[in-house]
């Protein structure tokens, strides 16, 4: 879900350094020590280098991410939960895929799939793809407790491996997108695997969350990176290599993608920190949350003549 940066890091910046000192971080602090992180930079990095870095860090942090994360994501209840958002936005109120009953459909970045297994258990019929055996794994584990058995694929989001028009609708909450470097890419992918008149939702942590530290408190509201630099934010081991790979896109950049893919942008969706919610995890805090929005949702279709 919801994902939550790495570390808190007061140096990222354009003017940061190649590599800063590593702060650390408890939240994820044996995905760190497993992976042999030690600094941060900003770097270019390929679909390539991001996607190695990224199967390593969710494998290495699947544990750890759970044990966060699960209950939130109701992970462990029999039928899963599908949660869009840190604000709480379910699927089951806001409906935002539409009729799902009968409907196949595809999850992009579906960790532990909860959302699929939620998805399953209301009728639809989805498969949940994951760069990550360790979230997929702990997936395997819910599932194997009871209810709806859904398909787990483990692939990159860049290259679908389904047939052309094979989903009726395709969903992410918050997988996958912000970890590629071609968002683009997934786009055109998404849009290929889905019929025409089919549906993509999908959510990231919105675009101007970027210009922030990853601090629930009053830090977190100092503006420090240009929203406009798009370097994407590394952290690296001794040896310079990426250990977890984060990319920016604008809201701008997010729909051009969207519309060159062929699709229509239906809605934004910006959700307000709800008053009931007084949890504090990662970056996510109240205080942040009434100020300025951490989730954006992009609803959009491919043309029925498409
Ligand atoms: C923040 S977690 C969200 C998981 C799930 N949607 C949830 O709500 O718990 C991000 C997920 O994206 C997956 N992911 C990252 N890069 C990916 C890629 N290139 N292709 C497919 N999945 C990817 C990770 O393995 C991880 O499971």
């Amino acid at each position: 879900m919801p994902e939550d940066h790495p570390t808190a890091p007061a140096t990222r910046g354009p003017n940061a350094t190649p590599v800063d000192e590593f702060a650390g971080d408890d939240r994820h602090s044996r995905a760190n020590a497993q992976l042999g992180t030690t600094g941060t930079a900003r770097s270019a990095v390929g679909s390539g280098d991001s996607q190695r870095a990224s199967r390593r860090w969710w494998d290495a942090d699947a544990e750890q991410y759970h044990d966060t994360h699960a209950e939130f994501l109701g992970v462990d209840s029999a039928d899963g939960e599908f949660v869009w958002c840190p604000e709480g936005l379910h699927e089951g109120d806001w409906h935002l895929l539409g009729d799902i009953s009968g409907k196949r459909i595809v999850e992009i970045g579906c960790g532990s799939a909860p959302c699929s297994r939620w998805l399953a258990a209301n009728g639809g019929k989805p498969v949940g793809l994951d760069l990550s055996a360790g979230m997929l794994r702990r997936g395997l584990a819910a599932m194997a407790r009871g209810g709806p058995r859904v398909p787990l694929v483990q692939a990159g989001a860049e290259a679908l491996p389904f047939a052309d028009a094979s989903f009726d609708l395709a969903c992410s909450s918050f997988g996958a997108i912000p970890f590629v470097a071609d968002s683009a890419l997934v786009m055109r992918e998404v849009a290929r695997v889905l019929r025409p008149g089919g549906r993509w939702v999908f959510s990231v942590n919105h675009p101007m969350r970027w210009i922030f530290p990853d601090d629930p408190g009053p830090e977190g509201l100092r503006a420090t990176v240009s929203y406009f630099d798009r370097t994407p934010y590394v952290e690296v081991d001794a040896a310079g290599a990426p250990t977890y790979v984060e990319h920016h896109r604008t809201l701008g950049d997010r729909v051009r993608e969207i519309v060159a893919a062929g699709l229509v942008l239906r809605d934004i969706i910006e959700p307000d920190w709800p008053e009931w919610l007084d949890r504090e995890w990662g970056q996510w805090s109240p205080l942040r949350g009434e100020i300025f929005p951490g989730t954006a949702i992009f609803v959009s279709e491919k043309p029925a003549d498409g």
